[in-house]
């Protein structure tokens, strides 16, 4: 058995308000303590997205009553309302400003609306950018023009990790995080049939194995891993116009214990990436008395039927891994044994409240 700190996933779409029949506050929350993740930040792209003080007031709301682990929620860039979020920032985990298009409705097109949010944000948290490509580098330009700390989510491509690494090299105050499924599958994931296309669905999109290997090559660069855990029900992922997106907070922890046991990553490399870094890029509170238990030596097959998500699927479906979550303890409780969640709703708390 090995014994880890509470995992922080800085990238989780929660779904609520709007669209709990994909996940909630409960599901995904118990979906988070199941993969010995104790913290999470929540995503603003719900119904309605997250941008002003009605909406953070109803999101917080739900997750104070259902949230069984620790969470904060983001505030999400819209084209004119960045006096208003810097005003609400206390209360936020960071500030999400989208420049590419994904699910959800708040990108940014014009470059003059980025100059208000750049101006005004002061955190806590930078501002977490979905931005690919050359997206990416324009928002490092900003980073850089206005002195502002930048976190670039879901990097996936050998160009920006590159990027990144010269940018950080410069002092650019930019920090990044890489996803499981970036890390683990190819493109070539998506010859098949057209009812698995669907399922592999995601932005920023599966990259090919150059970029994969980018990825690997440069885990110096990579500050944190983030799940950028995305539930559409399988009705959805099967159905026409399916949705972007992944679940993964049940897989990351031993999707992650797999490449440390092939000797791909250190353990130390993991906290590090998965609690350390989070912890102190978004400013975060410490968890006393929260650890996870782990069997580092158990292999099996991973399966959603056995997962807390309501989305019911994952993509990792029938895969080897080694290493299991037995036993989690958070703020002195335990919450997780073997697989059964111990923690009530309403337990978790809101690591921006004071
Ligand atoms: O695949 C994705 N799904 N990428 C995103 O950026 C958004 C997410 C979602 O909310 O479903
Ligand atoms: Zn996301």
């Amino acid at each position: 058995m090995i014994e880890l700190p509470g995992l922080i996933d800085p990238h989780v779409h929660v779904r609520e308000p709007g669209q709990t029949h994909k996940e909630d506050w409960d599901t995904a929350t118990q979906a988070a303590l199941a993969g010995g993740v104790t913290m999470i930040l929540a995503m603003p792209n719900t119904k309605p997205p997250i941008f002003d003080e009605i909406t953070l007031t109803l999101a917080l709301q739900a997750a104070k009553s259902k949230a069984r682990c620790d969470y904060g929620q983001y505030l999400g860039a819209g084209p004119a309302n960045a006096a208003e979020v810097a005003r609400l920032a206390p209360r936020a985990a960071a500030l999400k400003m989208y420049l590419d298009s994904t699910f959800g409705e708040l990108r940014l097109n014009d470059m003059t609306l980025w100059v208000e949010h750049f101006r005004h944000w002061s955190g806590p948290g930078p501002i977490v950018l979905h931005a690919e490509s050359r997206s990416m580098a324009a928002a490092l330009a900003f980073a850089q023009m206005f002195d502002q700390p930048v976190h670039i989510a879901h990097v996936s491509l050998r160009e920006e990790i590159l990027t990144i690494r010269e940018a950080k090299a410069r002092g650019v105050k930019v920090t990044c995080e890489v996803c499981p499924h970036h890390l683990f599958f190819t493109q070539s994931a998506l010859d098949g049939s057209s009812v698995v296309n669907g399922r592999l669905e995601v932005r920023p999109r599966l990259a090919t194995q150059a970029d994969v290997n980018a990825l690997w090559d440069n885990l110096d660069v990579i500050d944190c891993f983030a799940t950028d855990h995305a539930p559409h029900t399988l009705a959805e992922k099967d159905g026409e116009n399916p949705p972007p997106g992944f679940p993964g907070l049940e897989t990351l922890l031993p999707l992650l214990l797999t490449a440390v046991a092939e000797g791909r990553l250190t353990l130390q490399q993991l906290v590090e990436k998965a609690y350390t870094n989070p912890r102190r890029i978004f400013g975060l509170p410490e968890q006393p008395e929260t650890r996870v238990i782990v069997d580092e030596q158990a292999e099996y097959e991973l399966r959603a039927a056995e997962m807390k998500s309501r989305c019911g699927w994952t993509p990792f479906e029938g895969w080897k891994v080694k290493g299991r979550v037995r036993k989690v303890i958070l703020r002195g409780h335990e919450v997780v044994r073997d697989g059964q969640i111990l923690a009530a709703p309403g337990f978790g708390r809101d690591v921006r409240a004071s």
